[in-house]
């Protein structure tokens, strides 16, 4: 019997795009193109079980080895720092981290700078580079609110066409990191799954090529 090599997908507009790279890779699993409420689905024959986690769980299944790999964003593995290989950049699901605020916008220089972020550590760690000042105020969405309301001076946060920061009358102050879909490992499963995980690895590589 194939070795399986279990895949988390993250769920969403993404995870499609990502399962489309799997599929023309040459690892199609023909039940998870059926639309029903299910989570997992295997393909024996092209030895993949293939799950769908939210996006910002795919680390946690392939760092605790419950995946043997998965996609992430580069934001998640940036904040999380999980304990996983980084085997590609997938060149999809491209957005940047960065420093937005209200346009008249001046560094209160001098004072603690209020930053409202879901992404705690990534703030915290390019301020700790400037040697900045800052308390780090931790919200789980509608980021953009903060500014708005006076809770924050600035955010930190991903800017992908940049429209909900124009609508809201925000801008970018400073750009931290640009991100896209990285596929990772499990660092276990990389050595016992390696010949598989290599396949895979190099039927995406060839993806990313072909799609520029
Ligand atoms: C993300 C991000 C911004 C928005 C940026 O939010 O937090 O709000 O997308 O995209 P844009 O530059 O194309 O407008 P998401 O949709 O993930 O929801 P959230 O409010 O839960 O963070």
């Amino acid at each position: 019997m194939k070795t399986m090599v279990n895949v988390a997908l993250p769920k969403g507009r993404l995870g499609e795009k990502v399962y489309d790279y799997f599929k023309k890779a040459g690892f199609e699993c023909p039940s998870i193109e059926e639309t029903n409420r299910k989570l997992i689905f295997e393909n024996p024959e092209k030895g993949v079980r293939y799950f769908w986690v939210k996006p910002s769980d795919v680390a946690i299944y392939v760092e605790r080895g419950a995946a043997d790999i998965g996609v992430a964003g580069k934001d998640i593995l940036l904040e999380y720092e999980p304990d996983v290989y980084e085997l590609l950049d997938l060149n999809i699901g491209k957005c940047r981290m960065a420093v937005a605020a209200k346009k008249d916008f001046r560094d209160p220089k001098g004072t603690t700078l209020r930053v409202a972020t879901k992404f705690a550590n990534i703030a915290g760690n390019f301020y700790a580079e400037k040697c900045r000042d800052i308390d780090i105020i931790k919200l789980n969405g509608s980021i953009e609110i903060a500014p708005i309301l006076g809770l924050s001076d600035v955010i930190v946060d991903i800017v992908e066409t940049g429209t909900t920061l124009k609508e809201n009358d925000l801008e970018v102050v400073e750009t931290i990191v640009p991100i896209s879909a990285r596929l990772i490992a499990n660092k276990s499963g990389y050595k016992f799954k390696n010949e598989e995980i290599l396949a895979i690895r190099k039927g995406l590589e060839e993806q990313v090529r072909i799609r520029g």
